[in-house]
């Protein structure tokens, strides 16, 4: 007896420490077990107390008057689909006529608590049927990315709170702001960035006003670096040239007459032959203020250029396969004229920590009050969580996998050969020692065996 009891004890010991260490395989061993007879037992009672049901069909009220029965309770959404996954479980509902797929993303956090779930988002899949997302324990709190596949210019860069892959598209959403207080983890997700866009045939170009320390250490997968605002300005220049180039070669292919099939007919450098199309080009901003600070005239000449030719590249860059990605602290109309301007070109945006309610706004203010709040929310204690929207007002809390550098630098090295020469922008190609071969030394003349 007492033998079953220390046994049972033991067993009990070891789940709950194994749900503190190892969330995910406790997850996939006992969590979703519990979590679906605990969902399915409680179906009915919580949606009564979170208000999502809705009162018995007449024909079954009058029913019960004319058998004199007792009378029917009120419905709940019928379940369509309990499916578990990785990190919690997907419940699909069909909604009972009169409700609102608001209402169950109003009754999100009840929910989350009533089944005891780590976290509740709700979202409609098609008229009539929405799906509940649940996660069944804090995903981001050590964040390991699942498989995910890649395509071109779409890399997968963070996890999302639900536990599913959260994707940087460049042909989607071509460019994006990345905001956020000292140490939140910007330079880590513009470093992921480079890591999974080392392997892609893109040229990457770099602007690193922190001297280098940041991008330097990745020279070998760029094909062009400024670690000063001066050499931006010149090459911010070179890039608007080359884009002027790509459009002349665009036009020139552009003979649109009435037997070019639809297909054929383009306007940017997707639609061009193989053999014409250039390289795209991510260009990779970090610490944006930098460019924009002047304390002379001359500065200031050479900020208002950099500004131009970055909200040029913002505005006409993608068509000619140009993307921008620019990281910075704070990004406001302090700093100066024609910030506001390049914000607004600026699709995606993702917000990490923030020190202030005004730092959040300059990231969502235009596109979506609650994202403000959630950036601001953002605990110190979780480098690398971000709150990711876009401008149609949707947006989502994600957490980037820990990238060192030495990674990182490991992924670029690796890919160095992919790195394409780009004539315009030969003055900015980081100048590099040899990489030290990987060939094992040759043996010690003493310890050679003596000819025969
Ligand atoms: N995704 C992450 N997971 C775990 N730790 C992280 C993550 N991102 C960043 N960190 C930690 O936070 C530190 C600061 O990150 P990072 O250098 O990216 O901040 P930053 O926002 O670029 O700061 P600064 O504005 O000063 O350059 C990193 O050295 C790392 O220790
Ligand atoms: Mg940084």
């Amino acid at each position: 007896m007492t033998e079953t009891l220390i046994f049972v004890l033991v067993l009990v010991a070891g789940v709950l420490v194994l749900r503190w260490l190892r969330p995910a395989w406790y997850w996939t061993a006992f969590g979703i077990v519990f979590a679906v007879t605990r969902v399915l037992l409680r179906y009915r009672p919580v949606m009564e107390a979170c208000g999502l049901t809705v009162g018995p069909a007449r024909w079954r009220l009058a029913l019960a008057r004319a058998t004199r029965q007792d009378m029917p309770g009120p419905r709940s959404p019928r379940i369509l689909r309990v499916r578990p996954t990785r990190t919690g479980l997907v419940l699909r509902l069909k909604m009972r006529p009169g409700q609102d797929a608001f209402d169950f993303s109003a009754s999100a956090d009840r929910l989350r608590h009533s089944f005891g779930m780590h976290g509740v988002v709700s979202r409609e899949i098609r008229s009539g049927v929405v799906e509940l997302a649940m996660t069944g324990f804090d995903v981001l709190r050590k964040v390991q990315m699942p498989a995910a596949e890649r395509g071109t210019l779409r890399v997968p860069v963070a996890l999302r709170d639900d536990g599913t892959v959260h994707y940087r598209d460049y042909r989607q959403v071509p460019h994006a702001l990345n905001l956020g207080a000292t140490q939140s983890g910007k330079s880590v997700y513009q470093r992921r960035l480079v890591a999974e866009l080392a392997a892609q045939d893109v040229a990457l170009v770099g602007i690193d006003c922190k001297q280098g320390v940041e991008l330097a250490p990745l020279a070998r997968r760029f094909s062009a670096l400024a670690d000063n605002p001066d050499d931006a300005a010149e090459l911010l220049d070179a890039l608007v040239e080359r884009m002027a180039d790509i459009y002349r070669i665009i036009r020139a292919e552009q003979r649109i007459s009435a037997d070019v099939p639809d297909a054929e007919t383009t306007a940017d450098i997707w639609g061009l032959p193989e053999h014409l199309r250039p390289v795209p080009i991510v260009l990779l901003v970090d610490e944006v203020a930098e460019l924009a600070l002047f304390t002379t005239k001359e500065e200031e000449k050479r900020r208002d250029r950099i500004i131009t030719a970055l909200v040029r590249l913002a505005q006409l860059g993608r068509a000619a396969g140009i993307y921008v990605e620019v990281c910075g602290q704070r990004f406001g109309s302090e700093l100066g004229k024609g910030i506001t301007m390049l914000r607004a070109q600026l699709t995606g945006r993702t917000a990490h920590r923030v020190n202030d309610e005004a730092s959040a706004k300059m990231a969502f203010g235009d596109i979506s009050p609650d994202a403000v709040l959630a950036t601001i929310q953002i605990p110190e204690d979780r480098p690398g969580t971000a709150i990711a929207g876009d401008s149609s007002g949707g947006w989502v809390r994600t957490r980037t996998p820990f990238t060192s550098l030495r990674q990182a630098v490991a992924a670029c090295n690796a890919h160095a050969d992919r790195t394409p020469e780009l004539a315009e922008l030969a003055p900015f190609r980081p100048v590099l020692p040899p990489l030290k071969s990987a060939k094992l030394p040759a043996p010690a003349t003493e310890s050679a065996p003596a000819p025969a």
